[in-house]
């Protein structure tokens, strides 16, 4: 019976443990987490969703607060097309982020940053450009491109001077995605330097509609395998969604996958940035507790738990201090549905807003609990406290058991 620790990811000259841990915004896969990834021989993610924020966290600048306070004026105006972002102080943010991350990296692995097409900021080309050159700048080993197709992404970087020795990947759930991708791009003269192929059982927001159940990861991968054989193309595929065990890994890899993107197991890791208490809902999760809706303003699907505090919740919108989302207009979903129970309960000091949530104020705060499809599992691998509270699991550990287990076997902890 084989184990992971069976197959090596080939990227370029580079050899790896095929473990990624995937990207999780707004820095739920913190530089801790994907430093163990990187010591272990692995890959790891940081994000690059709300920068200027989770900076403020890490580092205690202040972006956030001096955004705020340079758009105040703004504030009740549901017109947000002026709250720009800083290019300079966004490239600053971003740099600082990567910088430290890379220089506290040890160990044979890589660091990449998962980088959503869908955080628009009210500039999508510019502040896109400017965030993929910035992580560039500072030294990342590679970007993923999640969230969106990001078929002009390619362009925006082709003249950086490390725009073909870093590893660039995308992030795709369909054969038609990636032919699109491959085609717009192929004017730069690179192909990725690895595909994700994310099913439908992943967390976060999903590439599939509300008919996310009818479509299979093992079915979508075989036929993009099979596609690129024919096409003669090797590019590494990497699955990612439902993969639970060091066994789920291993049916993936024999089926010709280069390396699988996990995520998930890792949301109960002491180095992940989910608060304990929120960690502890994660493990108490049953199957029923969790739904895909549409209360993203992004337009996909998101999966998460049912009790999250996002859902409802009818706060002011924040686009002054946050603004990520926000089109080229300086338009989002949710400040059409805020301003419209605000207009429908004109005397209520506090609103509820169900079709779409602030995702930037709750994914902050972590109060949109976005996860897998097999959060209900995660109970299982973990021991329960005298409390009842379960443990918290060392990051290396859930690493080592996607590694070494076999025989779909789940390693406890000590
Ligand atoms: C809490 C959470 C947040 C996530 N956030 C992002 C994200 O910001 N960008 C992204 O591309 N994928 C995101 N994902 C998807 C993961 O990177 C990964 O592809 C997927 O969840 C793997 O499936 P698994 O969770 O079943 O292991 C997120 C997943 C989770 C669980």
């Amino acid at each position: 019976m084989k184990r992971v620790d069976d197959f090596r990811l080939r990227l370029g000259q580079k050899e790896l443990v095929p473990i990624m841990i995937g990207g999780m915004g707004v820095d739920i896969s913190t530089a801790e987490l994907s430093l163990v990834a990187a010591r272990l021989g692995g890959i790891g993610h940081i994000s690059d969703a709300m920068v200027p924020t989770v900076s403020d966290r890490r580092f205690k600048t202040k972006y956030v607060k001096d955004k705020l306070q340079q758009y105040k004026f703004n504030v009740a105006n549901s017109d947000k097309s002026v709250v720009q972002f800083n290019m300079g102080l966004l490239a600053e943010a971003t740099a600082r982020h990567v910088g430290a991350t890379m220089e506290a990296k040890q160990g044979d692995g890589l660091i990449f940053i998962n980088c959503m097409e869908k955080l628009t900021m009210n500039a999508p080309k510019e502040t896109l450009r400017v965030r993929l050159t910035a992580a560039l700048d500072a030294g990342i080993d590679g970007i993923t491109l999640a969230a969106g197709l990001h078929l002009g992404s390619f362009a925006l970087i082709e003249d950086h001077p490390r725009f073909r020795d870093a590893k660039l990947g995308i992030i795709v759930s369909s054969l038609r995605a990636l032919q699109l991708f491959l085609k717009k791009s192929a004017r730069t003269g690179r192909l990725p330097d690895y595909v994700v192929v994310e099913g439908p059982l992943a967390g976060g927001h999903l590439g599939f509609g509300m008919d996310w159940a009818q479509y299979s990861l093992p079915v979508i991968v075989a036929e993009i395998r099979d596609w690129l054989a024919e096409q003669q193309l090797d590019i590494p595929l990497i699955p990612a969604g439902g993969v639970f065990t060091g066994t789920d890994a291993v049916n993936y890899l024999e089926m010709g996958a280069a390396a699988v993107q996990v995520a998930t197991r890792f949301t109960v890791s002491r180095e992940c940035g989910l608060p304990e208490d929120v960690q502890q809902e994660y493990f108490k999760a049953s199957e029923d507790d969790i739904e895909v809706n549409q209360i993203s303003p992004t337009g996909y699907p998101m999966r998460m738990l049912k009790s999250s505090p996002a859902i409802g919740s009818g706060i002011r919108p924040n686009c002054e201090a946050y603004g990520y989302l926000l089109d080229s207009k300086g338009y989002c979903q949710y400040i059409e549905a805020y301003n419209r129970e605000v207009a429908a309960h004109p005397d209520a000091r506090k609103i509820k807003v169900f079709d779409k949530t602030c995702l930037c104020t709750h994914m902050r705060n972590f109060d949109c609990w976005t996860c897998g499809h097999y959060t209900y599992r995660l109970k299982d691998t973990t021991r329960r406290n005298e409390d009842g509270t379960y443990q918290l699991l060392d990051a290396e550990h859930v690493f080592r058991d996607y590694q070494f287990s076999a025989d779909g076997q789940i390693a406890l902890p000590e």
